[in-house]
């Protein structure tokens, strides 16, 4: 063997904390032999959300199939594995279960260490799966559980500037798609259905605007919705595209002002280069991502929004984020590991309802 060549670690990553049961194997220099996602859009779909007990077991019934088709599709085997990281919160503990059981079960039996990565951490350090992305960066979260803005200074070292105080982004989007009868999951279906709509018809609040700190709002703003909605009469599909325009109008802009606070609090704190890096599924909007791009060319900070594919929810970001931690850290998690449904990444962050749900 040359001197200093040092084999690649291989960590299988296992995710199953809200609705999509996912599989990857990575390598620690950055290559994904495989990323393989089932969504449960259907099983959710009737309900208008995410329901529970579906999504455990819809789990339980994929989870094992989706490991051995990760493991064929990078032509591996289990021995080959260096590290088991499964999703150990937060998130909807049954589905959290299934994945931290699997994980450990294999761990055990192929005789591998087991790590139980947190869910946001795994979302916090997807990006750095693209070369080139250095700590400090601040990191825009927005999904259908979470929404939060943190500096990220290091594997393990993470300062939380801000986070919703009622609902998370994605969420608001789901409940006003439902509202509207737009369908599920109700992001994608707001932004296309906004597409042929003018946000200027209807005046919404732009929560929290203007004032100082770096928290979201959207309850306010999901009721003003409620009430435009109720108050027309035989709604037509104009006024259903003119509502999703100035509702998606309306976050974008409150979600930037937040944004600006922050950057102005990182810049302070982190002189030199400042990324602002996007993560989430509500990441893949269009509008939100132009408003932030304006406002990042404004502040002198670079726009790092990783593909879709990891922005939302995936195995591959739990087995980098296991990656990351063990290159800083080599000991794994005991197998009396108990699934978290609630896991602060900054545990001295203010408590705040919505803090450390799903993400
Ligand atoms: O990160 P993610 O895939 O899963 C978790 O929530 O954990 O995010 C899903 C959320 C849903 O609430 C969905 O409606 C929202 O992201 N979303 C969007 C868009 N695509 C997905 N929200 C706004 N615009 C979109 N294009
Ligand atoms: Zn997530």
């Amino acid at each position: 063997m040359e001197r200093g060549y040092r084999k690649a670690m291989l960590a299988l990553g296992i995710e199953s904390s809200c609705d999509e049961t996912a599989a990857a194997l990575v390598r620690d220099d950055r290559t994904i032999l495989a990323d393989c996602i089932l969504s449960q859009f259907e099983e959710h779909r009737a309900y208008g959300g995410v329901v529970p007990e579906i999504a455990a077991r819809a789990h339980l019934d994929h989870v094992d199939r989706l490991i051995e088709a990760a493991l064929s599709q990078a032509q591996v085997s289990l021995e080959q594995v260096d590290l088991i990281a499964a999703t150990g919160g937060p998130g909807l503990i049954g589905g959290v279960i299934v994945g931290v059981t699997t994980g450990k079960a294999l761990a055990l039996a192929a005789g591998k260490p087991f790590l139980a990565v947190n869910h946001l951490e795994g979302h916090a350090l997807s990006a750095r799966l693209a070369p080139g992305l250095d700590f400090p960066y601040l990191l825009l979260l927005v999904s259908g559980g979470h929404c939060q803005l943190l500096s990220v200074e290091g594997v393990g070292r993470y300062h939380r500037l801000g986070a919703t105080i009622d609902d998370a982004a994605g969420e608001a989007f789901d409940k006003v798609a439902k509202l509207m009868g737009l369908g599920y999951p109700g992001g994608p279906a707001v932004e296309k259905a906004a597409k042929a709509g003018d946000a200027a018809r209807f005046a919404l609040p732009r929560p929290l605007k203007g004032r100082p700190g770096c928290d979201f709002s959207f309850s306010g703003l999901k009721n003003a919705v409620r009430l435009a909605w109720t108050a027309l009469d035989a709604p037509t599909d104009q006024d259903r595209a003119d509502l999703a325009a100035a509702f998606q109008t309306a976050v974008a802009e409150s979600m930037a002002d937040r944004v600006k606070n922050a950057l102005t609090l990182f810049q302070s704190r982190h002189p030199g280069p400042t990324r602002l890096v996007l993560a989430g599924g509500v990441a893949a909007n269009q509008a939100l991502r132009t408003r932030l791009s304006a406002l990042a060319e404004q502040r002198g900070a670079l726009l790092i929004a990783p593909p879709m594919k990891l922005c939302t929810d995936n195995a591959a970001m739990i087995a980098w984020a296991g990656l990351e931690r063990w290159r800083i850290d080599p000991t794994p998690d005991a197998l009396d590991f108990a699934p978290r449904p609630r896991w602060p990444l900054d545990p001295a962050a203010t408590k705040l309802p919505g803090a450390g749900v799903k993400a």
